[in-house]
């Protein structure tokens, strides 16, 4: 504890203690290697809806050793439908270079863990702190959300975010660090929502500035999310599909997905189907929504095409060892 911080730097640990989730299946069992999945799983998806993920993936890759020969095919298999598959491909890169550069031990140090693959400052001040017990900062949106309001500091205002930084670094107790930093991340999730706080039940509520403040969190002038139109083309014979692997910077980028009309070979692979069927999807993502249409082909067997676009006829038996996006494995699990 570095000054006058008493109150809140102690109360959080404490309360963790009694309210907080600590059942969570990467608080158990912990290491390194298991707050580095769940840290990079939890940076843009919902704890209720990682859970699943994060038992799938620990139980496929236990800890680094049993990681370190995975493909990035396979990594992202287990990622299948938890979106922001950067994430995924960046866990591929970071343990390829823990093998390279750290003997496949994991680091120790704050310097090092900043310059892996998608772990930026809060995500290697939550490993230090979780999984190593030292007093580093975070601040994740949750925690930014406590921190202003303590402090009643407006988060449109210029430096807001280096103010947050540095009280988040008063504040982070020298003792107690792992009971600190999960405590505030819950108090940030169960008590202190965006909109309707419960500051009655929060153990903070003598001491913070903005306690029973309303909060007229209008539902932000939210930018209008731009449509994106894409038309599929999914050839199928005997539960096999031909897939072809994305390698374009955007999103699905190395997932497998469908022939996309808009590349000029379609003549050349497609020839006429024995049955055609067509399928419309709705599908939002963060920065757009996409709008689909799969032209689903049957064939009476797969044929060999020739194109460079990389591409399997994969059988559906095997499915779960590729990454496909949600709503093309939703079509494809429709085959029994
Ligand atoms: N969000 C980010 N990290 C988390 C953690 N370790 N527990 C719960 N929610 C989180």
């Amino acid at each position: 504890m570095k000054q006058n911080n008493e109150n809140f730097s102690q109360i959080i640990p404490q309360w963790y203690l009694t309210q907080g989730r600590n059942g969570l299946p990467w608080r158990k069992k912990i290491s390194p290697y298991r707050v580095w999945i769940s840290e990079i799983m939890l940076q843009q998806t919902q704890v209720k809806t990682v859970i699943p993920f994060f038992n799938k993936f620990i139980k496929k890759f236990p800890n680094l050793k049993s990681i370190s020969k995975a493909s990035e095919d396979e990594i992202l298999a287990l990622w299948s439908g938890l979106g922001f598959y950067r994430r995924a491909k960046n866990i591929y890169k970071t343990k390829e270079i823990i093998k390279s550069e750290f003997k496949n031990r994991f680091p120790k140090k704050f310097e090092e863990l900043i310059l892996l693959p998608g772990i930026g400052r809060s995500t290697a001040g939550a490993i230090m702190s979780i999984a190593y017990n030292k007093p580093y900062p975070i601040l994740d949106a949750n925690v930014k959300r406590v921190i202003s309001r303590y402090k009643n500091i407006n988060l449109e205002q210029k430096d807001a975010i280096k103010s947050l930084w540095s009280l988040s670094d008063i504040y982070t107790p020298s003792e107690n660090v792992f009971e600190y930093t999960q405590g505030i991340m819950d108090l940030g999730a169960t008590i202190c929502h965006l909109r309707s706080p419960m500051c009655s039940e929060c153990p903070l509520n003598l001491s913070c500035e903005s306690a029973f403040k309303e909060f007229d969190v209008n539902k932000r002038n939210k930018r209008q999310k731009l449509t994106k139109r894409i038309n599929f083309t999914l050839a199928h014979s005997n539960q096999s599909f031909l897939l072809f692997k994305k390698n374009e910077q955007s999103f699905w980028e190395s997932l497998w997905i469908p022939y996309d009309n808009q590349y000029q070979d379609f003549d050349r692979i497609f020839k006429e189907p024995r049955k055609t069927k067509i399928q419309n999807l709705f599908h939002p993502l963060s920065h757009i929504d996409l709008e689909i249409t799969v032209k689903i082909f049957d064939y009476d067997k797969p044929f060999n095409i020739d194109t460079n676009l990389e591409h399997q006829w994969i059988n559906k038996s095997q499915i779960n060892d590729f990454g496909l996006p949600k709503p093309i494995k939703a079509i494809i699990d429709t085959y029994v």
